[in-house]
């Protein structure tokens, strides 16, 4: 009887301590020395995005995994899982909160569902050009969004921001010029309610859907039209199914890097200087590829000949932004009159 206790007791005091030690990646919240991590047994960060591999974020991702290769030494190892692979939209931020991925890349509208200040971005005309972005990036104002309770409670911390581009709409149907083009349409969002309120100042329809779903759903019908920056209309393909693109430049996609924090300070700290020092090297490659990649592929859109893009004046979206007034009416209280003024006031 005692014999059989204490072979109890060690078999379950052997799977403890292999579900604390096993694989190549650390479990523990307690920091190891960094000499416990070497090319063969990495530290691994397992980081989830949803765009194309030669997407501006796909790249940009890419580029820092090696980064953080070569100034490790390989002893810590960036798994990066693109398109959608490992998680999509709807579930990317919940793995990152209970560990199951460390690393994710955002469009920080999606941020939504942890603390609402983050549909800034998709406030209309509220960004002047990319310099007022990167100018914002660089701030106080944005920094402090980093800085809040709702991030530290769900054991998250940003990391830095990634720009990708200015946003435009597409659709199935016809040109969209005037405001009223857009009556009866049905627009697939990303997430939140101000880009409902978007679409319902312009009396259309919207749905959100995820973005590896994004494609089936302008292919099928469920809805019309779209709205992305450049890259990500070329990159996911969606020329094949939206002829009708107009360069409204009514918002932003950008990115912000979180991690999950616990899993982060399990780094011993050394390695986290290095792997620091390689995300702010990617920042600016991201920061110069974002407005390159977006012209390139601008430029391709346009001499594929399936899509009609229809440039539009300045007075046009001055008539676009007139209409799209009441989403300030209605946001301006849950993004807060500060932030849109720290954002305002970057302008210049
Ligand atoms: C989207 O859903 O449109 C974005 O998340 C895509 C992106 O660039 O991440």
């Amino acid at each position: 009887m005692k014999k059989w206790l204490l072979a109890t007791i060690l078999g379950v005091l052997t799977l403890a301590l292999v579900a604390c030690g096993g694989g190549s990646s650390s479990s523990s919240s307690e920091p190891k020395s960094s000499e416990d991590y070497t090319a063969d047994k990495p530290f691994v960060i397992k980081f989830s995005h949803v765009t194309a591999i030669d997407s501006v974020k796909g790249k940009s991702a890419d580029y820092f995994a090696q980064l953080v290769d070569e100034k490790t030494e390989g002893r810590v190892k960036v798994e990066v899982y693109p398109s959608s692979q490992l998680y999509g939209d709807a579930d990317e931020l919940d793995a990152l909160v209970s560990g199951n991925v460390h690393m994710i890349a955002p469009s920080v509208t999606k941020m939504v569902k942890i603390d609402p200040r983050w549909q800034y971005v998709d406030m209309p005309y509220l960004f002047k050009d990319d310099e007022h972005v990167k100018r914002f990036f660089d701030s106080e104002v944005a920094q402090d969004l980093f800085n809040s309770e709702q991030l530290a409670q769900n054991d998250i911390m940003g990391m830095a921001f990634w720009p990708n581009g200015f946003k435009h709409f597409s659709n199935n149907k016809h040109p969209l010029v005037k405001p009223e083009d857009f009556k009866g349409l049905k627009f697939r969002t990303q997430a939140g309610q101000v880009l409902e309120a978007q679409f319902e100042a312009l009396g259309a329809g919207s749905a959100t859907i995820s973005f590896g779903e994004t494609y089936a759903a302008l292919q099928q019908g469920t809805v019309d039209g779209a709205e992305n920056p450049f890259n990500n209309f070329d990159t996911m393909k969606f020329y094949e199914v939206q002829p009708y693109l107009s360069t409204t430049q009514h918002g932003r996609l950008d990115y912000a890097i979180f991690v999950n924090k616990s899993y982060w300070e399990s780094m011993p700290e050394d390695l986290r200087v290095l792997v620091e020092e390689a995300l702010a090297e990617a920042t600016e490659y991201a920061q110069s590829l974002a407005a390159e990649e977006n012209a390139k592929s601008f430029e391709k859109i346009k001499e594929l000949g399936t899509v009609e893009v229809y440039e539009m004046s300045d007075e046009e979206r001055e008539a676009l932004r007139e209409a799209l007034q009441p989403v300030y009416d209605k946001f301006t209280d849950v993004i807060t009159q500060e932030l849109i003024d720290g954002i305002t006031a970057l302008a210049e």
